[in-house]
């Protein structure tokens, strides 16, 4: 299957130091992901030219979206499920994360499961930054399997490639009961989009107000 892995930190800043941790967190989750035989890709915000005005893919005539947009809604398309990297920024989640994600309309994200990683410099590790995500991905339709992880201290526990520096069959059982369950989440839904009817819900195409109870 194919996963793919938001790194949620688009930060070039110092203090707090140091800056992007979390390309050290999405390269344990890169790791973790491929030791179980799947497809995995970074998914890297500064890839993107998301600066000044915003304006979704969706909001652009056919063809005349930035290619690089194009091509990561073709590759969200694509991808059986995602892992979504987040740090901790005024106890929500990453803007970072958030805008890329903004950028597409649920129906590339539904039907598949997600998987929320928090990680940072303190030490409740994201996890108040996680109960917002939940809500965020349950809107986007991937909905975010039970199993969190949350790194806090990040900077001590991974080194620069994305190792632990100790306790590390620990932490990666940690970690790999979250993935563990984007995986069974990812295979049933996988089967299911091949054999269920998920036209029938009708994602909206023109207004929210599509969707208003009656
Ligand atoms: C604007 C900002 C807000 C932050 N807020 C929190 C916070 O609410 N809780 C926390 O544990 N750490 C917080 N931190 C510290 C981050 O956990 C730490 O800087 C981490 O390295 C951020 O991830 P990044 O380096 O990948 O951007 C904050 C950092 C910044 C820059």
């Amino acid at each position: 299957m194919k996963f793919l892995i938001f790194l949620g930190s688009a930060r070039d800043s110092t203090p707090p130091r140091p800056a992007r941790l979390g390309q050290r967190v999405s390269m344990m989750c890169h790791r973790l992901i491929a030791d179980r035989a799947h497809d995995a890709q970074i998914i890297d915000p500064l890839d993107y030219n998301m600066g000044g005005v915003f304006k979704p893919h969706f909001a652009y005539a056919e063809g005349r979206a930035p290619q690089t947009l194009s091509d990561l809604a073709e590759a969200i398309l694509a991808a059986d499920g995602y892992v979504m990297v987040s740090p901790e920024y005024n106890h929500s989640m990453s803007p970072a994360l958030a805008h890329l994600l903004n950028h597409f309309g649920a129906s590339r994200f539904a039907w598949k499961p997600s998987a929320i990683v928090t990680y940072s410099a303190g030490q409740w590790g994201g996890a108040r930054a996680a109960i917002g995500m939940r809500g965020f991905l349950s809107e986007l339709g991937c909905l975010p399997v039970s199993a969190m992880s949350h790194l806090p201290k990040a900077q001590e526990i991974l080194d620069n490639e994305g190792a632990w520096n100790s306790d590390s069959v620990k932490w990666d059982g940690y970690v790999g009961r979250t993935f563990h369950q984007l995986e069974w989440w990812a295979e049933a839904a996988q089967r299911q989009r091949l054999e269920g009817d998920t036209a029938a819900t009708g994602a909206f195409n023109r207004d929210p107000s599509q969707r208003n109870a009656p």
